[in-house]
């Protein structure tokens, strides 16, 4: 089982200026919650454990407000911070120490997933031993995302980023599961032509050695991307549409951390005393309290 973890969480936010000129994309609200605790949640959900959080240069301290570290939730957090948004892969490269010799997962800070079985599905593929593993999800604008076109035992032979022409309508989204050679492989990498290092690359490594797999997320389950405003407010409408109705949280990272058994009462309140008096609060109550 894959025990490690890295959300990505710096970047530009150039699409939802001005709204992330101050403060970083994965800090802003999607409806009751800071965008981070939903890749987290997912991490947490493949019982990844011990996670590294990559932020911008200068914006620790902010992150540090909301996730001090990881006590409270059974888990492990460690920061580090990117200077400039190198691109994708640049994440194996700052986080080559964190991963050791052990593989490891990735998700991209502002992806949200939901759906169900999807925790048997992570599990599924945190067992990867050998190669790489990406998630797709069909969409309506393939042009719009990386895509992959796969064969039938979900080997992918075919990616490109933004086709102009049809390709396949599989996106791959901002969750990876990589061996081991990820450093290597991503150390290999140039900056394309907009001066980053970009993920396809990375994967079609992968690919020539034929060690590309890919699991999808069905009709059942939703992935939404929240980098444009306009998805940003979706998914904020999603979340409180279903939290709403069936009164559940979606990423409550105490719940998650709970029901895995890598907490207790006593952690669930030092989170209520952390959050203070507020809604996340009365549903932490509830929980210790059924
Ligand atoms: P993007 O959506 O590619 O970039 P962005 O968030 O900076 O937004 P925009 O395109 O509007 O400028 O990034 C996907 C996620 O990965 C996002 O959560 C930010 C993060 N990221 C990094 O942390 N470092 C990087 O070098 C890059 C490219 C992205």
């Amino acid at each position: 089982m894959i025990k490690k973890g890295i959300i990505l969480a710096g970047g530009k936010g150039t699409r939802m200026s001005p709204l992330t000129k101050a403060v970083n994309k994965q800090l802003l609200p999607i409806y009751d919650k800071p965008l981070i605790f939903y890749p987290l949640s997912i991490l947490m959900l493949a019982k990844i454990r011990d996670i590294l959080i990559i932020v911008n240069k200068g914006q620790l301290n902010q992150y540090k407000k909301i996730i001090p570290d990881g006590k409270k939730l059974g888990i492990k957090i460690t920061y580090l911070e990117q200077d400039k948004p190198r691109g994708l892969p640049d994440a194996f490269v700052i986080g080559e120490k964190f991963i050791g010799k052990e593989n490891v997962a990735m998700i991209l800070g502002d992806n949200f997933f939901y759906g169900q079985n999807l925790t048997s599905k992570l599990l599924d593929n945190a067992k990867i031993k050998k190669g790489a593993r990406v998630i797709l999800h069909k969409v309506q604008k393939p042009e719009l995302y990386g895509v992959a076109k796969i064969n039938k035992k979900n080997k992918i032979i075919s990616i490109k980023e933004k086709p102009k022409k049809y390709l396949s309508d599989l996106a791959i989204t901002g969750l990876y599961f990589f061996d081991n050679n990820v450093i290597k492989y991503s150390k290999k990498l140039k900056p394309s032509k907009r001066g980053e290092l970009e993920i396809t690359d990375l994967l079609n490594q992968y690919k020539t050695k034929k060690q590309l797999s890919a699991d999808l997320i069905g009709r059942g389950g939703a992935w939404l991307d929240t980098g444009s405003i306009e998805d940003f407010y979706k998914t904020s409408m999603f979340v409180s549409a279903i939290e709403n109705r069936q009164g559940f949280k979606i990423a409550c990272l105490e719940e998650i951390a709970l029901n895995n058994k890598w907490i207790e009462s006593k952690h669930i309140n030092q989170s209520i005393k952390f959050y203070g008096i507020c809604d996340y609060s009365k549903y932490l109550k509830n929980l210790i309290n059924k």
